[in-house]
Formats: structure tokens, sequence, C-alpha cells
């Protein structure tokens, strides 16, 4: 509105986050006319630029969307001209100071709402955070803070870093991301189930006797190591991104779609869920693959990595939901880094048919029949059902084909980025998709004891080749709980399973 201005502070604006999501968010919400009127955008870090330079070096992300109109040009020019630098140390009071005086003269007499964005490793996150609360809030909006893991690397680092923050922030203010949460087919996870009367009758141990959550990369740590090492696969991806489908999947409905009724019932889950055993996980890293054409460094060879490493860049658990509806149901996660293939999906078996009418038409194979909901997470947005039908012809053959629903062809346009959701939720102020404290706190208890125990026993990691299908271990994990992983091969409209 023309009484309020916004600023958005993105501090660690020269990392690769910055760089890659965030500003290019920005700029899609700015040209979908999503940003009020009065806004402006600074990048606070600590190399030495001016306004100008800065301009340059983050033009060089911005893109138009294919279906962007002949304007866009003129929007980024106008939305660089909103963007400004502000050069300063994370520890230092007195470079925060400074930025509230220049943001102070910008947003001049009118209501200023803020938005800090902390993109910046751990060991400085505290002061940023604290700096930027403490000498750079405004005094007549709202301040907003937005926080990316690592939110610590177990339960009591994690305790200490919310209780840190706690000092300089209300529990009101910190906005913690889970960018998985921002994306498309993740956000439809709670229409699809309660939106349509077909899923949620199926939705329990009853009908459905597996649940897989698979992710998968085709490329290696590559340069990231200094920051991937500390952390492995398991705090990376699975205890975050992968935990939070779980939670959505299982959750039961929330009384409205209201962000704490939702997280209620999120929480609920997580703290039904049983901690992790090792003998549940499995976990390795990507060695060194050559091939005719190239060299594929193995994990070891990334040279922010140290030497001896056994950090695993892939792990597959099983979890259980102890609770009436999920009893017994194994929810397997699988992720890993240097696969054969990229892509993330939910995979939904559910129980074979009972009786033995068409039993014999698919063979020996109990699981040729089986009925599976595939929620393609990315890329090719996508939900299909593996449903049975009879090819058509004299005879009686009988196929298990895709009801499909592919995002693009279907709905002409592209998807927006997770981040631009996200963004303009914390500027509407609305917390659904985002990780409560105690959502937190019961995630990490899930998988502390487990990740303790794997570095107290220096649990070697089982190697696997760049590019490959991962360790054999995955399959030994899967045939334990009876399940057998899908292989996230699909192509759109293209039949076959
Ligand atoms: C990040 C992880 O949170 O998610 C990365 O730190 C990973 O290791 C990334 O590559 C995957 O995100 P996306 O959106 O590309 O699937």
């Amino acid at each position: 509105s023309a009484e309020s201005t916004l600023s958005v502070v993105v501090i660690g604006a020269s990392g690769d986050l910055a760089r890659k999501k965030i500003f290019p968010a920005l700029f899609a919400l700015f040209y979908e006319g999503m940003l009020i009127e009065n806004f402006q955008i600074f990048g606070y870090a600590r190399s030495n630029m001016d306004d100008e330079a800065f301009r340059d070096s983050i033009a060089e992300t911005l893109t138009c969307r294919i279906d962007a109109g002949e304007d866009c040009g003129k929007k980024m020019d106008i939305f660089l001209s909103r963007c400004f630098y502000q050069q300063g140390q994370y520890s230092e009071a007195k470079d925060f100071q400074r930025l509230d005086a220049r943001l102070s003269v910008m947003e001049g007499a009118l209501c200023s709402n803020r938005m800090f964005y902390l993109s910046i490793p751990p060991k400085v996150f505290i002061s940023a955070a604290g700096n930027a609360a403490d000498y750079c809030s405004s005094r007549t909006g709202w301040n907003r803070c937005v926080v990316e893991k690592p939110f610590g690397h177990d339960s009591a680092s994690s305790h200490e870093l919310s209780e840190a923050l706690g000092k300089h922030l209300l529990e009101d203010q910190i906005y913690r991301i889970d960018h998985y949460l921002g994306k498309e087919l993740i956000e439809n996870l709670t229409v699809l189930r309660f939106s349509n009367l077909i899923f949620e009758p199926l939705w329990s141990r009853q009908y459905i006797r597996n649940v897989q959550i698979i992710f998968s990369e085709d490329y290696g740590t590559e340069g990231r190591g200094g920051y991937f090492d500390e952390y492995g696969i398991i705090r990376d991806v699975i205890q975050n991104h992968l935990l939070q489908i779980v939670a959505l999947f299982a959750m039961e409905p929330p009384v409205t779609l209201a962000a704490e009724d939702i997280r209620n019932e999120k929480v609920k889950v997580l703290r039904s869920l049983k901690p992790v055993k090792i003998e549940d996980v499995v976990l390795g890293q990507y060695t060194k693959r050559v091939s005719k054409a190239h060299t594929y460094p193995g994990y070891l060879d990334d040279p922010t990595v140290p030497k001896n490493s056994i950090t695993p860049t892939f792990a597959a658990v099983a979890m259980f939901v102890d609770n009436a509806r999920w009893d017994g149901v194994p929810f397997l996660l699988k992720a890993g880094k240097a696969l054969s293939t990229r892509g993330a999906e939910i995979r939904v078996q559910f129980r074979h048919v009972p009786g033995h009418l068409y039993r014999a038409k698919f063979g020996a194979d109990p699981d040729a029949s089986t009925n599976e909901l595939v929620i393609r997470i990315q890329p090719d947005e996508a939900m299909y059902l593996k449903i049975n039908s009879k090819v058509p012809g004299l005879g009686l053959r009988i196929e298990n084909s895709r009801l499909d629903l592919p995002f693009h062809a279907k709905f002409d346009r592209e998807l927006p980025d997770a981040y631009e959701r996200l963004l303009l939720d914390v500027i509407n102020g609305d917390k659904r998709l985002f990780i409560r404290s105690d959502e937190l706190e019961a995630a990490w208890s899930l998988f502390t004891p487990v990740l303790h125990k794997i570095e107290e026993l220096h649990a070697q990691p089982e190697l696997y080749p760049y590019g490959s299908r991962g360790p054999v271990g995955a399959h030994y994990l899967g045939a334990k709980y009876n399940v057998r992983w899908g292989d996230l091969s699909y192509t759109p409209n293209g039949g076959g399973s």
C-alpha cells in the first residue's frame, strides 16, 4: 500500500543461494506485480562493492520466463535500480547501524517493514541475526527474519541455536525455511488428500503397503563439499526435506488450513514416528568413474573434502509412524548425490487385490498388478496412478498402465520456483510453510540418536560409482520390508510405467 514500504535485506548476498535463488525469486515476484510499490532490496556482505557492481553481479542471474512479455527487460532495469549494496562484517554492530541509516533515509516517514534473509554459514549466523535484530530493526513496522538450514547438527546444537536466536528475535519473527515445502507438488499434497473423496479413505495401513520418498541427484557436491562434509546427506536432505514430506503425507486432517492447525498436525506425526534405528540405515559414498568421454570425480576428489572423509553422500532409511493409521507401514526414504538420474518422487504402493480372479494374468510377479500412486515432485512434475486395464482386443490381456496428470502439458505454464512462493509468504506473514520450533525439535530427536551412533561407530559408507544406482544395501533394506524401490523413470504421456 502507499502508506508502507518494504525493505528486503539479503545477508550473505554474494553466496550461492542468494545469487541462484533469492534474487531471481525476488525479481519474479516483482515481475508478477507481487511486491508493493515502495520497496528496496539490499545485499549485505563482506566484500567491497558499490551499488553498480552489485547490480551487475545479480543481473547475470535474473531471467525472464519463457512466457514473459516484452516488457521483461524493462522491468528488470527497474528492479535493478531498486537494488543496493551495503558492505559490512557480520559481527560489527556499527556496520548494521550504517545499513539502518541508509534504509531509514529511503523509507522516509512511511511505515517500514523489513525482511532479513540470512544466507550465511552457521559460524556467523548468530552474530549476524543478533546485529540485524538489535541494530537494524524497523521501529514502525514488522521485522521478519528468514533462516536457512543447517539448524544445528543434532538436538543439542539445534536447541542452543534456537536459544541464541531467541535472545534477539521472537518466535513469531523467525521464518525457518525448508524450500521443499514451497514446491508445487508438495503444496498440492494436502489438496490431493483433502479435496478428493477417493484418496483419503485409502490413506492408511488398511490399503497402503508402503510409501517411498526418493530424492536423487545426478551430480556430486562439486565445490560445496566444504559445507556438505560436516553434515552429510541425512542432515542435508533427509532430516528436513524428506521428513517434512512424510509429515504432510501422514498427518491427520487439520482443523482448518491455518498455519497453526497444519503445523499442529505435522508435529503430531513427527512425534509419532519412531526414532530411526541403525539397522534401518544404509549409507553410501560415491567414487570416481572414468568413461571414454569423461572422468567423473569421486566425493573424495572434491578439493573441499577431507581426504579420509566417511561422510555419506547417499542414505536410505526405513521409518515407522507408530499410530493407529500407519502402524506397521514402512516409510522408506532414500536420498543420494551423483546417481544415475535426477528426480524426486513420492511413491505409494497399495496392497494386493484380494481374491484370485485375475491373478494368473500377471504371472509370477505379485507386484506386477500393484496399484501405485506416484507424485513426481521434479523434474516433469506429475501425478499418476497405476491401474490395471484390459488391452483392447479379442483376447484377455491386462496391463498395468498410467492414469496420468503431467503438470506442464496440462496447465501450460511454468511453475513458480519454491523460493518465490516462500518469500511471498514471508511478506504476507503466512507461516503455514515454515518450520515451527517444536517441529524442528521433533525432527532432530528422530535422527540424533542414530547420527551419533553412526559417528561413534565410524560407520563406513558403501562405495558406489558416480552415476550408478547407488549402493546395493538399499535394495536389501527394501527387501527386508518387502519393498521394491521405484526407479524414477518417467516420460510425460509416454505410457509404460
Ligand atoms: C538443499 C541441499 O537443501 O537442497 C542440497 O542442501 C540439495 O544438497 C538441494 O542439492 C536440492 O534442492 P532442489 O530444489 O534442487 O531439489
